[in-house]
């Protein structure tokens, strides 16, 4: 089982909408996907449904019950998250940071996919711990060669203290407005330091994608043809390609 958490510490980087649009590409080629928001915010639970079910709320793994996946098609479905799951943030008992690990192990299927807050705390934790492959989305223009060397770090220290084994497939400019010059310098610079990890796709900035979240699609299905959509499904290929060493 594919187990991947999306994070990057910094808010607005496109998190959230990377990983509804991976668990629509997953979901249709063939792979049983379970999806898990573990923001607070659940931004990405309102992306899917406006009333999330209190038995399929992430947050059950921090009063001692497994949440139920809710079914969104054949072979998709998501636990979601909402802002009763803040209350646990200060909860940083050791026996808290390994809550998703064990629901990982009972959940079956083949691939799952996490979303994370903006912060490098208990449940960002909980994702890190709990996941084998992270891939990380950068926004160009708030690029911080710091702010990532600070994850990429946090992942350092959680891989020794937890001996687990997590490697990280892939950077990817997931909001990118390429034309302007200065995103071609900061992408420069990002590859002269990261060259094996950045992704050669890049996800284009357009109000088309903002359009179809809000309309619970991902962009692909409204407007198939659109740069971003064949960005989504390019940018697939090439995780796959990390993932399964295919083509
Ligand atoms: N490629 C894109 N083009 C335009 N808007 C985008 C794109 N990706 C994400 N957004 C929008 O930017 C905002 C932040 O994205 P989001 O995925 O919520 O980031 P994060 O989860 O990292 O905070 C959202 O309003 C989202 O709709
Ligand atoms: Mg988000």
């Amino acid at each position: 089982m594919l187990k991947i958490g999306v994070t990057n510490q910094k808010g607005g980087v496109g998190k959230t909408t990377l990983v509804f649009h991976l668990s629509y590409l997953f979901s249709r080629s063939n792979k049983k996907t379970t999806v898990i928001d573990m923001d607070p915010q659940g931004n990405l639970t309102s992306c899917f449904t406006e009333d999330l079910p209190e038995k399929s709320n992430i947050k059950l793994i921090f009063e001692g019950n497994l949440p139920e996946p809710i079914p969104i098609n054949k072979n998709l479905s998501i636990i979601g998250a909402d802002i009763t799951l803040s209350k646990y943030e200060a909860e940083a008992k050791l026996a808290n940071f390994f809550k998703l690990r064990n629901l990982l192990e009972q959940l079956n299927g083949d691939v799952i996919l996490i979303d994370t807050p903006p912060s490098l705390g208990l449940f960002t934790s909980n994702v890190l711990i709990a996941v084998n492959h992270i891939l990380v989305p950068a926004d160009i223009s708030k690029f911080s060669l710091s702010g990532l060397s600070d994850l990429l770090d946090s992942i350092e220290n959680i891989k020794e203290s937890t001996k687990s084994k997590i490697d990280v497939i892939g950077i990817l400019f997931a909001f990118t407005n390429i034309r302007m010059n200065y995103s071609k310098a900061i992408r420069k610079e990002a590859e002269s330091k990261y060259k094996d990890l950045l992704f050669d796709t890049v996800i284009p900035e357009s109000v088309k994608v903002k359009e179809a979240i809000s309309k619970k699609q991902p962009v692909f299905d409204l407007y198939p043809k659109h740069k971003t959509s064949i960005a989504y499904k390019e940018f697939f290929n090439e995780l796959e390609r990390r993932l399964y060493g295919k083509r």
